[in-house]
């Protein structure tokens, strides 16, 4: 049985006071939520405060990037010491706009993902079609690309600390969600790319997001799908109330 996990991804908002006032009013409302596991993803700046203030809760903390080697000369960047020992647990591997924006491919997600796991953090990485590709008829082949390519390498052991998060980029801040059924279908075909990759116990037990306009009122069809193991959720996390919601509707 994997157990559920929401992450909300702050992406580039909040500032210092509304993110602290954002984690106070999460903290109240779904601090004391274990049925699923719930982590916030802010901006590296306010991840010290964020941990700080999320101790006496279940509520985890995650990057949104990390840099694959320890430390050195590469200004800008952050490493995997360095998020560990402000207590962040999680990190955000190889989004859609960081793919798209910043040049991350397969090749970069697979070294940053190997150094997340080196430093005791869990990698959530992401994989997704654009709507070009989906149109072409190519939506397999790019997840097969992506799943393959960012997990090159790694041991089952690695796999039992990776999360997974299918992000259909077509429906990331757009409102268009794919529908349970379309989101399912590639779902299953990840976890059978697992099964080939490793073996059928580490494709049962790897959890498998759902990420792209998820809300509070589409939740709940959504992890109802069989391989659909929770939601990586961008816009819908940054108001206390929504996500809190959306945890909740995640339960039922
Ligand atoms: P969205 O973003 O929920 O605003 O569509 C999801 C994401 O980019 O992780």
């Amino acid at each position: 049985m994997r157990k559920k996990i929401i992450a909300g991804n702050w992406k580039m908002y909040k500032t210092a006071p509304e993110a602290l006032e954002l984690v106070a009013a999460l903290k109240k409302e779904i601090g004391g939520v274990t049925a699923v596991d719930v982590v916030v993803c802010p901006p590296f700046v306010h991840l010290g405060a964020v941990v700080d203030n999320c101790r006496a809760s279940s509520i985890a903390v995650g990057a949104q990037n990390i840099y694959w080697e320890d430390a050195g000369a590469f200004t800008g960047e952050v490493s995997g010491p360095m998020l560990a020992s402000v207590g962040v647990k999680y990190v955000i591997i190889g989004h859609s706009e960081r793919r798209q924006f910043f040049g991350e491919t397969n090749e970069t997600v697979n070294k940053r993902t190997r150094a997340a796991l080196k430093n005791g953090l869990k990698p959530i990485v992401c994989v997704g079609e654009n709507l070009a590709e989906r149109e072409s008829g190519r939506t397999f082949d790019v997840i097969r690309d992506h799943v393959t390519g960012s997990l090159a390498g790694l041991t089952k052991e690695d796999m039992l600390r990776i999360v997974l998060a299918y992000e259909p980029v077509w429906a990331i801040g757009t409102g268009k969600t794919a529908s349970a059924a379309q989101a399912q279908e590639v779902h299953k075909f990840i976890r059978e790319i697992l099964l080939k990759m490793f073996d059928k116990a580490t494709a049962d037990a790897t959890r498998i997001q759902y990420g792209g306009s998820v809300k509070p009122e589409n939740i709940a069809e959504l992890v109802a799908q069989p391989d659909i193991d929770g939601a990586l959720v961008g816009g819908a996390s940054l108001k206390a109330d929504s996500f809190a919601a959306l945890v909740r509707n995640s339960m039922n």
